[in-house]
């Protein structure tokens, strides 16, 4: 068996919350294909998608009747526990009739997938970026409310390339010079914490320029001319959410000493699922702590990070393709690369640990078509 490039017991996003709703969605994750829906309650639900009788995909031919899914060609209907219900042609129910039924939970506006063992799923595990997606729990127990949009990007490329991309700033001098990027983000020291499930890399640029994208919005914010002090702060989450802190605040008041009041600052989640070893859904969003009511900032940034994403995602496929076409090459790195050395040691020592795991807790459920791993 060839060694995946990802771990199947984790939580990965498999869509928006807004996407999954009373019609069939179909889903790839990490090489297993899905339908998912919500019941007439809510809740969301995964089932693999293939019918148990011939594997047409659910997805295509199927239709929702109340809670469950009937298959297009034969009518065979589905539970949400992926237990056929109904055989039209048929009095008795073959008793092995199902497919596959995976975890699923909502949670910070998407919505979580585990591909993996599901007697290991625990809805706990899954990386807390509430913090990140709109309300912020201060100290004082008030909330803070960060306003902002996002977006999804299909790319033709190994889901790790993509975390390399964002775990390294440094690019942004080079492939978005134009917006965020400036000569000092190539040259900023890269300062790496990391325990078992996480990394941060957290970068500082002193009284610098800021680039065209921060230095138009700390203006607009009302901030006077002049240098700034520059965050980049990258939080790995494993396997593969990357909570990205970023900002410019007025240089010598203090935001590297942890006030940034005086300033402007964003998050953006980036959430990066693979569908295949060589193709990946990167589900990313930017939040803001300025001029949260103002819906038109909200769609500018957002058309303005699609812009700065699509220019990854133009090199992230020409990197794939690289790949492919000099098979014999290995992996090169530069200082610029620790973040993404860092993320690749915590998900190979995931992968480790799910491999070297009893047979028993790898096979992927006792019934359904979905191979077990
Ligand atoms: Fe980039």
């Amino acid at each position: 068996m060839a060694r995946k490039t990802f771990p199947l017991n984790a939580w990965y996003v498999a869509a928006w919350d807004y996407e999954v709703g009373r019609s069939l969605l179909a889903r790839q994750i990490c090489g297993k294909k899905m339908v998912l829906f919500r019941t007439l309650a809510g809740q969301a639900v995964a089932l693999a998608d293939a019918c148990w009788h011939k594997p047409v995909p659910l997805s295509e031919t199927g239709k929702l009747i109340g809670d469950n899914v009937q298959c297009g060609y034969h009518g065979l209907r589905y539970n949400t526990q992926g237990r056929c219900v109904v055989m039209p042609s048929q009095q008795t129910l073959n008793p092995s009739a199902c497919v596959a039924s995976f975890p699923i939970v909502d949670a910070h506006r998407f919505v979580w997938v585990w591909p993996g063992d599901p007697t290991l799923a625990d809805a706990a595990l899954i990386p807390d970026i509430q913090w990140m997606m709109g309300a912020e729990r201060l100290p004082d127990d008030t909330e803070k409310i960060w306003a902002g949009a996002g977006g999804t990007n299909w790319i033709a490329c190994d889901y790790r390339f993509t975390l390399d991309n964002i775990m390294d700033p440094s690019h942004t001098a080079y492939a978005h010079s134009d917006s965020i990027g400036a000569e000092h983000t190539s040259t900023a020291e890269n300062v790496m914490t990391q325990n078992e499930s996480s990394c941060t890399l957290t970068r500082w640029m002193i009284d610098v320029e800021a680039p065209p994208f921060w230095k138009a919005h700390y203006l607009a914010a009302g901030f006077k001319p002049g240098n700034v002090d520059r965050w980049q702060i990258a939080h790995f989450l494993a396997p593969s959410v990357v909570a990205f802190e970023n900002g410019v605040a007025t240089t010598g008041t203090g935001a590297p000493q942890g006030d940034r009041s005086q300033g402007v600052g964003s998050r953006v989640v980036n959430c990066v699922t693979p569908i295949t070893e060589d193709t990946c859904a990167y589900y990313w969003c930017n939040m803001r702590n300025w001029a949260q009511s103002d819906q038109g900032l909200t769609f500018r940034i957002r058309e303005s990070l699609r812009r700065i994403i699509s220019e990854d995602h133009v090199l992230l496929e020409a990197q794939q393709r690289g790949t492919r076409d000099f098979p014999e090459q290995r992996l090169n790195n530069l200082n610029v690369d620790v973040g993404g050395l860092w993320v690749r040691k915590i998900i190979e020592s995931m992968i480790d640990r799910e491999q070297s795991a009893p047979l028993a807790s790898r096979s992927h459920s006792t019934h359904g078509s979905v191979a077990s791993t």
